[in-house]
């Protein structure tokens, strides 16, 4: 077995959703996120088992994801954040998949198509309160929220927004955006004469605003046992995700000896290196290169030299008794030792996100639990 392999625990994505529900309560709603493969995790399984255990709406970035998606959860709504073409105006009304309208351009374009088909096109709101990505500004919410409102063939049901920062140390900036958020939603809701299905909160606004929570929340990184921090005691979340593989050669190298290209390492004592076939085109970041450790037989081993596109290689200390086949974690557990996305994110200057999503589609997928 040359390849990398990815185990998901859809036991453990099962418990973190019971945990997660169990803290919104009944009032809120759970959004889970399979946005990019459900963080890499494989969309699908995660949205059937999580359909399973009662969850109906389902957040995706892009209308081909909520496509591939809506087999596997047939029944369930589907929430696409990113921006829909109005040519697909048919597909969302006969798929039950809502797209967020995001400028008046926007907005006009889906009510024409709609218009052109006999269709209402069940739409939420999306209020840019100070991310500065996608929605109506808090500054032409007033002028043109109105003119929205108007367009007789969307049928506007949800109001939205994304923190752009919440940092329990600078509440007000959070603050800023739900004021802003409230007025939006209030102007809308007194336009329509009804109340709307409000969402705002991701995984951080979810653990550190209880004001934010609204309607429902969409929750990406918490559901794939990341991003709990100091709330890790009372919501004891799991990874999900483990990364493996295995030694394809062993070989016992004197002190001296340059490993990878440049020869950017060398050994100080005659040691044993084992070679790994995994590199950055499978997601395992270059600038790992002289920092990674890998799991072999229990204990934690640095990657040394580069990592290259398709091998790494890895410094398992001298008379180390590894051979070809022993298993390789790269993320997860393997007995008393761990290696867990954040910190591979830690040594690398990005975020578990990254890490996670950058883990190869082309790698199978081994759905454990
Ligand atoms: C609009 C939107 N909502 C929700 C989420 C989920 O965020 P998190 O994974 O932090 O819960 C994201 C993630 O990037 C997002 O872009």
């Amino acid at each position: 077995m040359n390849h990398s392999w990815v185990e998901v625990d859809l036991g453990a994505l099962q418990d973190n959703l019971r945990l997660l529900r169990q803290r919104l309560g009944e009032q809120v709603g759970l959004m889970p996120v399979l946005k990019a493969n459900a963080y890499g995790h494989g969309a699908l399984e995660v949205g059937r088992r999580a359909q399973q255990t009662g969850t109906h709406w389902f957040v995706t970035a892009h209308l081909q994801e909520a496509l591939g998606l809506k087999p596997a959860v047939d029944g369930a709504r589907i929430l696409v954040m990113g921006v829909v073409e109005p040519t697909a105006v048919e597909l969302l009304v006969a798929q039950n998949i809502i797209p967020i309208v995001t400028s008046e351009e926007h907005a006009v374009a889906l009510n024409a198509e709609a218009g052109a088909h006999g269709l209402r096109l069940p739409v939420h709101v999306k209020l840019d309160t100070g991310m500065g990505r996608l929605g109506f500004t808090w500054l032409e919410a007033d002028a043109v929220l109105p003119r929205i409102c108007a367009l007789p063939n969307l049928d506007i049901q949800g109001v939205c927004s994304h923190f752009a920062a919440v940092d329990p140390d600078d509440p007000a900036r959070a603050g800023v955006q739900l004021e802003r958020f409230g007025h939006g939603r209030a102007l809308l809701e007194q336009l329509l004469g009804r109340r709307l299905f409000a969402h705002m909160s991701s995984s951080r606004a979810f653990l550190h605003l209880p004001e934010g929570l609204f309607d429902a929340v969409r929750i990406g990184i918490l559901l794939y046992g990341y991003g709990a921090g100091a709330f890790q005691d009372e919501l004891p979340l799991r990874p999900v995700l483990q990364w493996k593989t295995r030694v394809i050669q062993v070989k016992s190298v004197p002190a001296g000896f340059p490993v990878g290209y440049y020869g950017s390492w060398h050994s100080s004592e005659p040691t044993d290196i084992a070679t790994i076939a995994l590199g950055y085109d499978d997601g395992y970041l270059r600038a790992l290169s002289n920092k990674g450790h890998v799991l072999i037989r229990g204990a934690r081993r640095p990657v040394v030299g580069r990592v290259s596109m398709n091998w790494i290689t890895v410094d398992c200390g001298p008379g180390s008794g590894i051979r070809v086949g022993d298993e390789v974690v790269l993320l997860g557990r393997q007995e008393a030792a761990e290696i867990w996305a954040d910190e591979l994110a830690g040594l690398c200057g990005t975020i578990a996100y990254e890490i996670l999503t950058c883990i190869h589609p082309h790698l199978e997928r081994r759905y454990i639990g």
